[in-house]
């Protein structure tokens, strides 16, 4: 199972175990990580899933999409560069070890 560490704002790791089908906005609520609501469950509507992805991982993950850019432009923290939509990230042993910062907020 991979492994993937939240970082609160205030520098707090929150390293949890996650499922190989999961995507990073279910692992986080899942287990209860303050910081990622996922209020829509995943369908890619709310944008209460915001992370900052760790520069060394961003290649890493799957292409953003339009939709999910677009949403990108309504979070409630503003979107950086390394910003993405946690739902929209599949987990899998690949992304072991994957390290995201959470935003100051969500909503
Ligand atoms: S959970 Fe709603 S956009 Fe990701």
């Amino acid at each position: 199972m991979p492994t993937i560490t939240f970082v609160r704002p205030d520098g707090e790791r929150i390293a949890v175990e996650a499922g190989n089908t999961e995507s990073v906005m279910l692992a986080a609520v899942g287990r209860q990580v303050a910081g990622i609501l996922g209020e829509c469950g995943g369908s890619m509507t709310c944008a209460t899933c915001h992370v900052f992805v760790a520069p060394e991982w961003l290649d890493r993950l799957p292409p953003m999409s339009a939709a999910e850019d677009e949403l990108l432009d309504a979070t409630a923290t503003e979107r950086g560069h390394n910003s993405r939509l946690s739902c929209q990230i599949p987990l899998s042993e690949a992304l072991d070890g994957l390290v995201v910062e959470l935003p100051e907020m969500q909503i």
